[in-house]
């Protein structure tokens, strides 16, 4: 299997190290939330959280990959404050290195909002209709070209919510993992390969290239994480055409969609509340928005190429 010589053989990961994965799959399932609402983690100050408060949300991200903090704020104003407070609370847990993105505005967030049908470049891209989006892991293109940053860690805070839907569904990348692995060691392996995955050049609105992204659907960081790219689109995406390829990717899409999952779970994030996470599976509803301009739903997104509390001295408690 000298495909997987990226992967430690001592790794739970690698395909060929079942008594490593054993462990790690008794202790990942054991310590995973079983409630969204286990998610949450309430801060009294989001620009500087207790020690307790970081701790909270570390250890949730080690349990389940992503927290949803809780800043009580529900007034759903938008001011400059906002992103100031979001780029002090993700610092906090280490998330610096910044991805650049062609809707990014001076603070270096993204704004998601409903844009209007003039609106360049967001003009076309689902995130900024109203409409639904599938399963994906965010930037799941930036791997696999020479200069691609992955994406590592996500956050994504809620200033307005819609007047109905805009609702996530969640899934820890890992549990999907455990999920494959238990149902066949091949198709857990196939996603790992470096070839699983492509998705095609693209040309941005300023004429640049984005170019093509090869690579696996699970892999492995330096630190010896597990990381995911995915999403559940089927135009502009190209598999390995392989029987054991095709066979993980139905897997996958049924596990996400239909498959009684009890760690799959559903969340509405309120004015003031935001998820930050290692990059976890999400979808977002479908949703309508409120007729008022200054009450329409926005959320602030930034994406992040470390993982969350990664490079970070642990707050003592
Ligand atoms: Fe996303």
């Amino acid at each position: 299997m000298s495909q997987f010589s990226h992967i430690p053989p001592g790794s739970p990961f690698h395909p060929e190290n079942s008594d490593d994965y054993a462990r790690w799959r008794e202790l990942r399932l054991s310590a995973h939330p079983c409630t969204p609402e286990e998610l949450i983690v309430p801060l009294r100050n989001a620009t500087n959280p207790s020690p307790k408060e970081t701790q909270a949300i570390l250890r949730l991200c080690q349990r389940a990959n992503m927290a949803v903090y809780d800043t009580g704020q529900r007034d759903s104003g938008d001011s400059p404050q906002i992103p100031e407070m979001l780029q002090a609370l993700a610092a906090r847990f280490g998330l610096v290195g910044r991805e650049r993105h062609r809707s990014m505005r001076g603070h270096e967030l993204v704004d998601i909002r409903v844009a209007s049908t003039t609106e360049r470049p967001r003009q076309g891209f689902i995130p900024y209709t109203s409409r639904r989006l599938l399963w994906h892991t965010d930037g799941y293109y930036k791997y696999g070209y020479k200069g691609a940053r992955p994406i590592r860690a996500m956050l994504l805070h809620c200033v307005r919510d819609a007047k109905e839907g805009g609702e996530n569904d969640l899934l820890d990348p890992a549990i999907a993992y455990i999920r494959l692995r238990d149902e066949s060691p091949a198709l857990a392996a196939a996603l790992m390969r470096e070839d699983a995955m492509t998705i095609p050049a693209f040309e941005e609105e300023d004429g640049s290239i984005r170019p093509e992204s090869r690579g696996p659907v699970f892999w492995v960081d330096n630190g010896g994480n597990l990381n995911m790219r995915y999403t559940e689109r089927s135009r502009n995406i190209i598999w390995a055409n392989d029987a054991d390829t095709r066979a993980a990717v139905d897997f996958l899409r049924h596990l996400l969609r239909e498959a009684e999952e009890p760690f799959r779970f559903r969340l509405r994030l309120k004015p003031g509340q935001g998820l930050i996470c290692n990059n976890v599976l999400h979808t977002r509803s479908a949703f309508i928005d409120h007729d008022d301009p200054a009450r329409r739903r926005l959320l602030y997104r930034g994406r992040y190429t470390n993982r969350v509390g990664e490079n970070i001295s642990l707050p003592t408690t």
